[in-house]
């Protein structure tokens, strides 16, 4: 008796412990300067303000209720994601509805101490059905000059391929975007994976590296660890999104730590999604682990349950994330973005003075 009651003390001292362990460690999540490189701004489209669209613009979509909306959000893997993503999309059509959507998200930033965003789009998602690519770039530029002016918070626009279209809208795609090159850092490569490996857009994405744009893509999310070196030797790429896949290949693990190649890992998506059964089944911790440089982004934060913190306050209690693997994934995203190298070093500096 004496000596269970013993045992159970320590254990109500270690419980202690280690609760207010966890709960500082959220905190520092919640204050530290964030940036979020992995975020597609049609993923942001919350069912409220699809619903208040879809009155604003007269489109009629498939759900009565913003729980219909939530309840239909259960996916078995990528592509029955994307069939509900684009369907929502729809209802995106004025200049002003893409000002309203990104300006939604970047308060959800502010809200998360997210200082710098980086933001991918999919024109050909708006143009095939008719919306002038133009309006679809403007909006989304004119919310994110709105921001850094009232939120401080900085902002770049990577424009994304849709993989599953073939080579020539893509090159149709990059044409609109020549006029628009001083508000577009980069392309990347979304939609579909399976099926369609980055060799399919190597010349569309050797002419936008020839047009002066950065390049990144989408890789190792459900396809296998090929279109990761795909992507690395054909597209040249300086950050694979999600790319979750790599630890299947000990030699690409190798090239992507010589060449210092980031991976915008997104976890709650990859469950969503089912790339993992299990949060605590995330591979997130053994990137790190083997030097990758890995960090957290939020993918489609209103169809997988999150934004930034709400991803790495998961992750934390479901993979015991300790202060130094936080501390570690914020300034590994800083690093791996597309800030100047004194405007990494400034927020460098201030996560350093604050962990
Ligand atoms: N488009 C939006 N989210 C995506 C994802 N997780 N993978 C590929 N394409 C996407
Ligand atoms: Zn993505």
């Amino acid at each position: 008796m004496l000596i269970s009651l013993y045992n159970s003390n320590i254990c109500l001292i270690n419980t202690k412990t280690e609760s207010y362990e966890v709960s500082e460690i959220i905190e520092l999540i919640k204050k530290v300067p964030k940036a979020e490189l992995h975020l597609h701004i049609e993923g942001s489209l919350e069912p409220e303000l699809m619903f208040g669209l879809a009155k604003r613009n007269k489109i009629k979509i498939p759900f009565r209720s913003v729980d219909e909306i939530k309840t239909a959000y259960n996916f078995h893997n990528l592509q029955s994601f994307l069939d509900i993503y684009y369907q929502g999309a729809k209802v995106l059509i004025s200049e002003q509805d893409f000002f309203d959507l990104t300006w939604a998200y970047l308060l959800k930033s502010k809200e998360d101490n997210v200082v710098h965003t980086e933001i991918f789009f999919d024109p050909q998602t708006h143009t095939d059905r008719g919306i002038k690519f133009d309006l679809v770039i403007n909006g989304i530029h004119r919310a994110i000059l709105k921001a850094e002016k009232e939120l401080g918070i900085s902002s770049k626009i990577i424009m994304c391929f849709l993989r599953h279209l073939d080579e020539q809208s893509a090159f149709k795609t990059l044409d609109q975007a020549l006029t628009h090159k001083d508000k577009i850092i980069g392309v990347g490569l979304d939609s579909s994976e399976v099926g369609y490996p980055p060799s399919k857009f190597e010349r569309v994405f050797n002419k936008a590296m020839e047009e002066g744009f950065l390049t990144v893509a989408h890789a190792g999310e459900e396809g296998p660890p090929e279109y990761i070196w795909e992507a690395l030797d054909l597209l040249k790429v300086k950050r694979i999104d999600h790319g979750v896949r790599c630890l299947e290949d000990e030699k690409l693990v190798q090239r992507l730590k010589d060449d210092q190649i980031p991976l915008t890992v997104c976890p709650l998506s990859n469950v969503k999604l089912c790339i993992f059964k299990k949060l605590k089944d995330h591979n997130l911790k053994k990137l790190l682990n083997k030097g990758l440089i890995a960090m957290v982004n939020s993918d489609d934060p209103a169809y997988f349950g999150g934004y930034l913190n709400t991803n790495l306050i998961e992750c934390q209690m479901a993979l015991n994330l300790t202060k130094e693997d936080i501390k570690r994934l914020v300034i590994n995203s800083f690093r791996s973005s597309f800030l100047s190298e004194d405007e990494k070093k400034k927020w460098i500096d201030q996560i350093n003075y604050l962990v």
